[in-house]
């Protein structure tokens, strides 16, 4: 097939580690799929060979070996036909990459969450938007089948009016997870790690929230790199263990409980309640006496759908959460087409997951938007001052 090299967004993968494998998968399933509206043309990583891997990987579907850099401003100097850069690195270089790429003109996807603080993500958005570019979250979650289905079924009202969403995560982990027990690195512990996905999908599920009370621990202060053995112990400074209760603009009552300080039996509980019944994210609806699992769910939502629709959220039938996000952001830019989950969505979402630690922080309940505005940042405080923002 020939291709028109004037229709295809030239991407950078910068940070080549675990997700953006993930990314890179996505992109050659696109491009097995027949969709070439792209190229990637460079590839960057502090560790050189890392960026080598990768484009050395990238070669083999796309044919063309991106050029590898170890270094963004030598990247940004010599590339001079890059569009897009698509961020995969650790959350504290988060903003420092992004603000570099749009400085360049560059339009960015990047991973989750946002930025390390609120402060940060705003200094992205205001980057983004004085140099007119589209900055992307990359946030797959809520993109995969079964979320499009229960968010489906809520809103054909299936329970109902939502009255609660219980949301809750225990299991023990004594392994050390490099960077991300890190808060100067990390931002927080699961919380704002994972918690940002879940954080999206409560805004997507159920609506904006309100107000958090929050508390948090560290439980397990250390973990090992030899966890069997529980040696080679390394000191952690994010939390393990949170517990919010969260109100919602409609009046819906959340709890959300995560741990990785939990030894024994572990729970993995994700449901929303209704006045007509629930949906269990993981067994799907029931209704007083009727069940109906995820799977028919699922089903009965992609029947339900029009042809227009399903190429919407499933182009070219692919379900792969994170190849679906990277074609909205190439079909965005090249095209216009809308972002659905784009900087300010990805603020909001940050801004839950802050407002869980600033809470905890102050023992006392807080205003999410207050949050969001700034008026509340003690837990932040810490990494503005060592970010100099
Ligand atoms: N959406 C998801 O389901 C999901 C899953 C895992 C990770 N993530 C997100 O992906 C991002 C990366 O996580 P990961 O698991 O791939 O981490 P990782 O440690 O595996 O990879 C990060 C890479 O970034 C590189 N890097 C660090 N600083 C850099 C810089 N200044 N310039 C260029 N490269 C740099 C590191 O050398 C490393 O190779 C994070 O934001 C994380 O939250 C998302």
């Amino acid at each position: 097939m020939v291709i028109d090299m004037a229709e295809q967004l030239t991407i950078a993968i910068i940070g080549c580690g675990g997700m953006a494998e993930a990314h890179r998968r996505a992109y050659q399933m696109l491009w097995q799929s027949g969709y070439k509206s792209f190229r990637i043309t460079a590839t960057c990583d502090l560790e050189i060979e890392r960026a080598n891997a990768m484009a050395d990987r990238v070669a083999e579907f796309q044919g063309v070996r991106p050029n590898a850099y170890g270094d963004i401003d030598k990247m940004l100097a010599a590339e001079k036909e890059l569009m897009a850069a698509d961020i995969c690195a650790p959350h504290n270089e988060h903003h420092v990459l992004a603000i570099a790429c749009f400085e360049a003109g560059l339009h960015v996807t990047i991973e989750k969450p946002l930025a390390i603080t609120l402060r940060a993500g705003r200094k992205m958005l205001e980057a983004a938007k004085s140099r007119g570019c589209l900055l992307q979250v990359a946030e797959n979650y809520r993109r995969t089948p079964t979320q499009r289905a229960i968010n489906w079924a809520l809103k054909m009202g299936w329970i109902g009016e939502p009255r609660m969403f219980l949301w809750v995560d225990t299991f023990e982990r004594l392994w050390y997870w490099g960077w991300r027990e890190h808060k100067e690195i990390a931002g927080g512990g699961w919380t704002l790690d994972g918690g940002v996905h879940f954080a999206d999908l409560m805004r997507y599920h159920i609506g904006e929230v309100d107000e958090i009370f929050a508390v948090s621990r560290t439980f397990l202060p250390v973990r090992y790199m030899e966890p069997e053995t529980r040696s080679k112990p390394v000191e952690i400074s994010v939390e393990d263990t949170t517990m919010a209760l969260v109100k919602f603009n409609n009046g819906v009552l959340g709890q959300w409980v995560l741990t990785s300080a939990a030894p024994g039996k572990g729970y993995n509980m994700r449901v929303i309640y209704g006045q007509e019944g629930c949906i269990d994210f993981q067994d799907g609806f029931y209704g007083r006496t009727t069940h109906e699992p995820i799977n028919e769910l699922v089903n009965k939502f992609m029947e339900s759908i029009t042809d227009e629709e399903r190429e919407r959220l499933f182009p070219m039938g692919i379900t792969d959460s994170v190849a679906i996000e990277l074609h909205e952001f190439i079909e965005g830019v090249l095209n216009r087409k809308p972002i659905e989950t784009d900087g300010n969505e990805g603020y909001k979402s940050q801004a839950i997951c802050m407002a869980v630690y600033e809470s905890a922080l102050l023992n006392a309940p807080v205003k999410v938007e207050a949050v969001a505005r700034g008026e509340i940042e003690g837990y932040q405080a810490e990494l503005n001052r060592q970010l100099g923002l």
